[in-house]
C-alpha cells in the first residue's frame, strides 16, 4: 500500500498533515457491554489500528475531552475514556511525529462550569486532556461547539494564552455558525491574538449544508477544513442496503445498532434510491462504496479550491485499509456531477 501525501492544513500556518484523519468517536468495539450500555474497545485492534496508520504515513489524529469509544451520547462516568487509551497507545511512538488534535466545550462534570468555553472550564480541562493522553501539548485544540454564554474575546484570550504556555500549538472550531466564526477570526485580528487554523464540521456527499457559508470563509481566510462524519455515520458504505430485497438492514454491532437515531435520520426512501445508485457506480469504478465516498470528499478541493481533510472512524481494521487504499482515488469533473445529480433529492427523517 502506497503511503499518505500530506497536506499544509492552511494558509495561515505550517503545519502539515496526512490527507486523510483518524478519529476516536467511535473505536473497534468487542461484544460485550458494561452495566453502562457502553462496549468494550478492542484494545488488541485499536492498537493494529494505529500501528497500520503509522506505517501509511495516516499520522493525523482526532479525539475530544467527551470521547469514550464505544457509547455515544457519552455518561459523565465514561468520558475521557478515548483520551486515555489513545495516550496509553501513542506511549509505543514519538509523540512528534503525530499532529493530535483533541476538543473542548461538552459537558465533563455536573457543576455549573462543568462544560462551555470559559476560561475557567477551558483552563481546567487543556490539563485534564493532556493527563489523559500523557502529552505535554496537543497540536489541535478545538473549541467543540460555541458557547453564547461566554464572551468571545474571553475565548480567544484563553486559546491564545494556551498557545502562549506552549500546551496548544494551533486553534480549531467546530461546529460554530458562520457568524460566530467571522466574529472569531475578526477578534484575533484586532487584537493580535493567535489565528484560528483548522475548522471541523460534518461534510459529507448528502450533508453538505457548509459549502453554504462555512467552506467560503475557509477559503476567503486560508483556514484548514477538516471533514467529521465522510460516510454519514456508515450509511455511505451500503452496509445498511439489502441491495437483492432493496430494502434497509441493520447488521448485527454496527453503528445503527446502537445509535437508533441513525435509522430514524437516514433511511428514507429517497436515501434508499440514492444509494442503490452510489452502490452500482463504486461498482462499476472497481472500487467500494466507502472509498467512493471518501474519495468524493477529497476531490471536492477541485471544486471548493481548499483541501478538504476527511476524519474516519474505524471498528476493523480492514476499514481502515479500505480508506488508506481511497485517498489517491481521482474523480473526474462528469464524476461529480453524476454524484451530485443522484444526489440532490435525498431527504432526512426526523
Ligand atoms: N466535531 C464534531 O462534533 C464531530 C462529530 C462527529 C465526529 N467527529 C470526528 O470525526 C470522526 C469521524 O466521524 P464519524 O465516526 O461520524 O465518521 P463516518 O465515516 O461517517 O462513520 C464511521 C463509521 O462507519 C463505519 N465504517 C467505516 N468504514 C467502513 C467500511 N469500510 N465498511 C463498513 N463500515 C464502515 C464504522 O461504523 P460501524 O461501527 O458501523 O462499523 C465507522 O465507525 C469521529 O471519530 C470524530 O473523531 C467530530
Amino acid at each position: 500500500m502506497k503511503g499518505l501525501r500530506y497536506v499544509k492544513l492552511s494558509r495561515n500556518s505550517g503545519l502539515k498533515v496526512s490527507i486523510i484523519s483518524l478519529g476516536t468517536w467511535h473505536l473497534p468495539r468487542l461484544r460485550e457491554v458494561d452495566e453502562a450500555g457502553a462496549y468494550k474497545i478492542d484494545v488488541d485492534e485499536f492498537r493494529k489500528v494505529l500501528k497500520v496508520s503509522y506505517d501509511n504515513g495516516l499520522i493525523f489524529i482526532d479525539s475530544a475531552n467527551r470521547y469514550h469509544g464505544g457509547i455515544s451520547p457519552v455518561p459523565l462516568t465514561h468520558v475521557g475514556y478515548a483520551e486515555k487509551l489513545l495516550g496509553q497507545l501513542l506511549k509505543e511512538y514519538d509523540r512528534e511525529e503525530w499532529v493530535v488534535a483533541t476538543k473542548v466545550a461538552g459537558r465533563m462534570s455536573p457543576g455549573p462550569n462543568g462544560e462551555g468555553l470559559s476560561r475557567k472550564h477551558v483552563m481546567w480541562q487543556i490539563k485534564e486532556s493532556l493527563r489523559r493522553l500523557q502529552m505535554e501539548y496537543v497540536d489541535i485544540y478545538y473549541m467543540h461547539r460555541d458557547d453564547p454564554e461566554t464572551p468571545k474575546l474571553e475565548i480567544m484570550r484563553t486559546f491564545t494564552s494556551l498557545i502562549e504556555q506552549g500546551l496548544v500549538r494551533y486553534m480549531g472550531v467546530s461546529n460554530v455558525p458562520a457568524i460566530s466564526l467571522v466574529e472569531y477570526i475578526e477578534l484575533a485580528e484586532r487584537y493580535g491574538l493567535e489565528p484560528i487554523t483548522a475548522l471541523q464540521y460534518k461534510y459529507n456527499l448528502v450533508e453538505r449544508e457548509v459549502e453554504a457559508d462555512i467552506t467560503p470563509v475557509a477559503k476567503r481566510y486560508g483556514l484548514g477544513f477538516v471533514a467529521y462524519s465522510p460516510l454519514a455515520q456508515g450509511v455511505l458504505t451500503g452496509k445498511y442496503v439489502d441491495k437483492e430485497k432493496r430494502k434497509w438492514r441493520v447488521p448485527e454491532l454496527s453503528r445503527a445498532s446502537y445509535m437508533k437515531w441513525i435509522a430514524k435520520k437516514y433511511f428514507t426512501d429517497s436515501m434508499l434510491d440514492f444509494l442503490l445508485k452510489f452502490m452500482n457506480f463504486a461498482h462499476e469504478k472497481g472500487i467500494t462504496p466507502a472509498q467512493l465516498a471518501l474519495a468524493w470528499t477529497i476531490n471536492m478541493e477541485k471544486v471548493l479550491g481548499l483541501p478538504i481533510i476527511p476524519i474516519i472512524s474505524v471498528s476493523k481494521l480492514s476499514h481502515l485499509e479500505e480508506a488508506i487504499a481511497a485517498s489517491e482515488i481521482d474523480l473526474s469533473s462528469d464524476d461529480l456531477k453524476y454524484l451530485e445529480e443522484i444526489s440532490r433529492d435525498v431527504k432526512f427523517g426526523s
